[in-house]
């Protein structure tokens, strides 16, 4: 295998602050959008990179972090911060660990999900080209409020980073902010960052500082513009959280678009970055296509449709279901209205109706099972039909049992199928049968009583009533006149 990591870049992702506006009992960056935590999402990009080095800089609920980072990226580095504040003392303390990497180093935010693999890849294409010391990412945005400002010289070089409570009147007017990504020289920052100060409003060691002390050592400080300002935004409250899910899901829903499948409304369609859709699936309104979810081609999905992790065959139809871990075959027809549980497998051209519910039960190809059903911890052939309101009663309070239906099976409206109990190839079950036995194949299965009409019942027994009376009438209508009726059976 070719070894394309990029030896000369390390990322540091900073991820050690507490995100107090998300008023949250979880860290900021692991508050999840589009299928991954805050911080994944920049795991990702950074495994994109293919940087030679990740480190994580933690500190607030660090083994919430260390536990989530470790489980997407085992090969990142964890960096615990001290207790000294500020994204600059963060980044020193990832560098004590970059001891004799002398490339670049690419300070990303954990809580800034949306600045792409290109995007950063551009950036530091222009830092290289450059020769520059530093390299920040800024845009040009309406509302500056918040951010760190860019002040450029008289020439149009950066001079400094003014954060937002330091800046007079002037700085606090200039439009152009310091996203908060930047490449750094490793010994650009090794020089420098001993020698922040603490003289700011909030009293940290602010690694925005950087540029002003780079500029004084007569070193080049580039300031890269993005045009997509969106590639900024981070994450500080739920309000943001919510638009930054939204755009990312644009981004994944358009992606799709572009690669053949048709999203009638990309507003009410949430697709993961971790799910897989094929050219000429449709995805209707309102749906979520979660996780590992992978859609063969030729399948429509939804309304009103949510699958998390499940497989759809080719050709399949899926409308109005909640389905988790399910494997859905070739041509398949669900829903509406059909909730399919972790471990359903459904064989090619199966049928599943409305109001039926599986978990852990595989169904054969052909097999319908169309109308108010509970299959649990059951196997079925193929062909078969299973009738309405067919339960598998799974569970004696202690135990979960199987049921095995065989090839070409028909069960009648409204079977309880005990498990464990096997029916064999072939067999039938009459109407509200109660299957206790295994059912040999061919057979037919009868637990009801044969049906007993008692005469006369509803007049003797509830005289005065409506039904009394109409019974009464009916009766009196058939002896009249026309031939035996109501005889017992
Ligand atoms: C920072 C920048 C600001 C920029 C903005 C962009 C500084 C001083 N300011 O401000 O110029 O416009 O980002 O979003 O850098 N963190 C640590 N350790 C700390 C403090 C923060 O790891 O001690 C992490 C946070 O978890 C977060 C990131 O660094 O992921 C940014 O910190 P934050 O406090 O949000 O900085 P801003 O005030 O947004
Ligand atoms: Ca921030």
């Amino acid at each position: 295998m070719a070894d394309n990591t990029d030896h000369s870049l390390a990322v540091v992702i900073l991820a050690a602050g507490q995100g107090t506006r998300m008023k949250s009992s979880l860290p900021k960056v692991l508050h999840p959008i589009g299928g991954r935590t805050l911080v994944g999402h920049v795991l990702e990009t950074a495994r994109q990179l293919r940087a030679a080095e990740v480190l994580v800089v933690v500190r607030h609920e660090r083994d919430l972090v260390v536990a989530a980072v470790a489980e997407q990226a085992p090969t990142a580095r964890i960096v615990d911060q001290d207790e000294i504040p500020g994204t600059g003392r963060a980044v020193e303390a990832a560098l004590e660990q970059l001891q004799g990497f002398t490339g670049d180093v690419l300070v990303l935010s954990g809580d800034c999900p949306l600045a792409d693999a290109a995007t950063l890849a551009s950036l530091l294409a222009g830092h290289r080209g450059a020769g520059a010391a530093a390299t920040l990412m800024t845009a040009v945005v309406d509302d500056p409020h918040g951010y760190g400002r860019v002040i450029r010289d008289a020439a149009g070089e950066v001079d400094r980073i003014v954060e937002q409570k330091d800046a007079t009147d002037a700085e606090a007017a200039v439009h152009e902010i310091n996203a908060g990504m930047y490449v750094f020289r490793a010994d650009a920052l090794r020089t420098h960052l001993p020698h922040l100060g603490t003289r700011n409003a909030q009293g940290e060691r602010y690694l925005t500082e950087v540029a002003a002390l780079l500029r004084r050592a007569g070193d080049r400080v580039v300031a890269s513009v993005v045009d997509d300002v969106t590639v900024t935004y981070g994450v500080n409250d739920r309000a943001q959280l919510a638009e930054v899910g939204r755009l990312l899901n644009a981004r994944t829903v358009r992606r799709w678009q572009l690669d053949g499948v048709t999203v009638q409304d990309p507003a009410t369609t949430w697709i993961d970055v971790t799910a897989t859709l094929a050219p000429d699936v449709t995805v209707l309104p309102n749906t979520h296509v979660l996780r590992a979810t992978t859609i063969a081609a030729g399948a429509t999905i939804g309304p009103d449709t949510t699958l998390t992790d499940c497989e759809v065959g080719a050709g399949a139809t899926v409308r109005r279901v909640d389905a988790n871990l399910a494997v859905i075959g070739e041509r398949v027809s669900v829903g509406p209205f059909t909730h399919l549980r972790p471990g359903t497998v459904l064989a090619a051209d199966v049928k599943m109706g409305s109001f039926v519910e599986t978990k852990n039960a595989q169904v054969g190809e052909g097999t319908k099972v169309p109308h108010f059903i509970y299959l649990g911890d059951a196997t079925v052939g193929e062909r078969a039909n299973v009738g309405a309101g067919t339960i598998t009663a799974n569970y004696d309070d202690v135990h979960k049992h199987r049921t095995e239906i065989g090839d070409d099976v028909h069960t009648g409206a409204h079977t309880v199928l005990v498990a464990p109990v096997r029916l064999g190839d072939g067999a039938k079950t009459g109407a509200g049968a109660i299957v206790r036995k295994d059912v040999p194949a061919g057979a037919l299965a009868l637990s009801v009583a044969p049906q007993r009409n008692i005469e006369g019942w509803v007049e003797k027994n509830r005289p005065g009533t409506k039904a009394a009376e109409v019974a009464s009438r009916a009766r009196s209508a058939q002896k009249a006149g026309d031939g035996p009726q109501g005889q017992e059976g």
